[in-house]
Formats: structure tokens, C-alpha cells, sequence
């Protein structure tokens, strides 16, 4: 199962993604939490520890997404390598065996 949290500031996205993969995680599930905001601070509220969160590199998404256009015109964006593989090459594991990505990030001053 796939669930994407999304929508206005402030509303209690991070808590509740980081509430829902700890029980998911506690209940037995194999869970892998990705962050995808430019100012990422899912792991913190996993709950993982500051050296934890300072190995997290930002996966670059280059090496790892490719666009594809259908017929139509419409684009979509594809997985190029194995999920496992990135995750192993890039997550942290956090409590409850919650494996974490970050997907974004900044970049530097004036470079998004
Ligand atoms: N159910 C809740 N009751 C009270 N406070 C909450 C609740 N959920 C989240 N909060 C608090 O609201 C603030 C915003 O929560 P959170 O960071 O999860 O929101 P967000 O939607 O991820 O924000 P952003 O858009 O900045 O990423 C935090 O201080 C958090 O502790
Ligand atoms: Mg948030």
C-alpha cells in the first residue's frame, strides 16, 4: 500500500505520516517513509537521532527517476533502478524498523 500525504502548511501532515508509519511499523508492516519537502523534517519526527538524520543524503533524483511521455502527451515519472537497492544505498532506519528516504532538499543558496 502506497500513501502520499499532501496539502496546506501547517496542517499536520509530517505528524500524522510519522504517527501512521510508526503503528503501521509497530503492527508488523515493512514500512519505507519518504520525505518529499524541500525542507525535510520527517525523520525528526520519526523520532530518529540527530546522527541518524545527519547520514541521510538527498537521493538524486537524476540517477534514480526517468520522465516517460505516452502517446497522449502525458508524462510520468518511473523508478530506473530497484527500490531496495536505493533504500539500501541511501535510508536510515529509524524506531520501529521504519527505513527512511529523502527524496528533496536544498541545494544552496539560490539553486532551489
Ligand atoms: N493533531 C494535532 N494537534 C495539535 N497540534 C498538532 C497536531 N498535528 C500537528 N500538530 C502541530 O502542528 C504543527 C504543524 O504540524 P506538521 O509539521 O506536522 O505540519 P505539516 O503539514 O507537515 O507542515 P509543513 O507544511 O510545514 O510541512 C506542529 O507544531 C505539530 O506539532
Ligand atoms: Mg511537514
Amino acid at each position: 500500500m502506497r500513501i502520499a500525504v499532501a496539502g496546506k502548511g501547517g496542517a499536520g501532515k509530517t505528524t500524522l505520516a510519522a504517527t501512521m508509519a510508526r503503528l503501521a511499523a509497530q503492527r508488523g508492516h515493512s514500512v519505507n517513509a519518504l520525505d518529499d519537502d524541500p525542507n525535510p523534517n520527517l525523520a525528526r519526527a520519526l523520532g530518529l537521532s540527530t546522527e541518524q538524520i545527519e547520514q541521510l543524503r538527498r537521493v538524486p533524483r537524476e540517477e534514480i527517476l526517468e520522465e516517460r511521455v505516452d502517446g497522449d502527451g502525458h508524462a510520468s515519472l518511473h523508478l530506473i533502478r530497484p527500490f531496495e537497492e536505493i533504500i539500501e544505498r541511501y535510508g536510515v532506519t529509524g524506531p520501529d524498523g521504519v527505513r527512511v528516504l529523502a527524496m528533496t532538499g536544498l541545494l544552496g543558496a539560490g539553486r532551489g
